[in-house]
């Protein structure tokens, strides 16, 4: 549904998107994550057709953002950083006028408003004025235009910036609502966001993509071996050396009280899954198995990881 090729852009002398490349597929909802400045608006400007590239190649639905802009603007829904919401006009009106932007009049138009208005729950506040809305509410006005003209891609830029948390919960579902109908990007430079919201992840970091792939995989990569955790009952001082003996198995680490258990780590010593192998030590040594789980990263270790430039080359590879 989205395809990039190789895309630059300059402000003068300075680089703010360094040849990237990516795709999106139909129904994904991906997240655009990296800290301020990495370049997520500017791209997001290229694909809504905003601003031309400075190299490269961008198509939505198929079609080229610098030769065929009408053709893409029909089929993407842009919610810009700053929403284009007009707090003097009263919500349906300003509906209204988002549809004829888009070319459409009349009862289609009407029809059309009344469904996004409906989509995005703003049917009760359909002649308030858009001002005297709170900021959660005018951030649905933002995604409700967005939507009006039922598009294939919706490019959401930080979508959550400055809503408290129950508003934060509410876009986020809204947004998880357009999934599978409509392909999303949405940027945010706050990691908990694309955790809870996307179904993949790239991650840009001055410019350059660091990393793309599913938030799991991701975290696996980074992974320098599979780390297991286990806790047991009992303190059993004859454990780690049963656990050591496990074909597999690399390290056996000791780090004693844990979660109202013992608790032990255990990495593979080339990256095989031990689970059952280390079930079955644990078990038979009667130490009483509370708990078994592979550790994976968290979002912001990964992020820190990825975005720190002695890890950026090893993430890439
Ligand atoms: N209009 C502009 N003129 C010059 N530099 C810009 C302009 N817009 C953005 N930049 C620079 O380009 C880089 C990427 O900016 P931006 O795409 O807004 O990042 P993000 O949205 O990830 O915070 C930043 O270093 C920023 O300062
Ligand atoms: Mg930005």
């Amino acid at each position: 549904m989205i395809e990039v090729q190789r895309l630059s852009k300059f402000y003068g002398q300075r680089k703010a998107i360094d040849d990237l490349t990516f795709t999106v597929e139909k129904g994904e909802i991906l997240g655009f994550l990296g800290p301020n400045g990495a370049g997520k608006t500017t791209t997001m400007k290229i694909l809504t057709c905003f601003m031309p590239a400075s190299a490269g190649v961008a198509r939505v639905a198929g079609y080229d953002v610098f030769d065929e802009p009408l053709e893409v603007k029909r089929r993407v829904g842009y919610l810009p950083e700053t929403p284009p919401v007009y707090k003097d006009m009263v919500v349906r009106d300003y509906m209204m006028y988002a549809a004829a932007l888009h070319g459409m009049h009349g009862p289609g138009a009407r029809g059309a408003v009344d469904a996004a208005l409906g989509k995005c729950g703003l049917g009760d506040v359909r002649n308030r004025l858009v001002g005297n809305l709170s900021k959660g509410f005018r951030q649905r006005v933002g995604l409700a235009q967005a939507i009006v003209h039922n598009p294939d891609v919706l490019i959401l830029d930080e979508p959550t910036v400055g809503l408290d948390p129950k508003q934060i919960i509410e876009i986020r579902e809204l947004i998880k609502s357009f999934a599978g109908e409509h392909t999303v990007i949405l940027s945010t430079h706050i990691l908990p966001e694309v955790q809870a919201t996307c179904s993949r992840v790239l991650i840009i970091n001055e410019g350059k993509i660091v990393a793309t792939d599913k938030l799991e995989a991701i975290s696996a990569r980074l992974r320098k071996g599979n780390v297991f955790s286990v806790i047991v009952r009992d303190e059993a001082s004859d454990l780690a050396p049963k656990l050591r003996k496990i074909a597999g198995v690399g390290e056996v680490a000791e780090n004693g009280k844990f979660e109202g258990g013992n608790r032990y780590t255990v990495s593979a010593s080339n990256g095989e899954d031990i689970r059952s192998a280390l079930a079955e030590t644990v078990v038979k040594s009667g130490a009483g198995l509370l708990e078994l789980r592979r550790e994976s990263l968290s979002l912001e270790e990964v992020f820190l990881k990825l975005t720190t430039v002695e890890n950026t080359k090893g993430a890439q590879q």
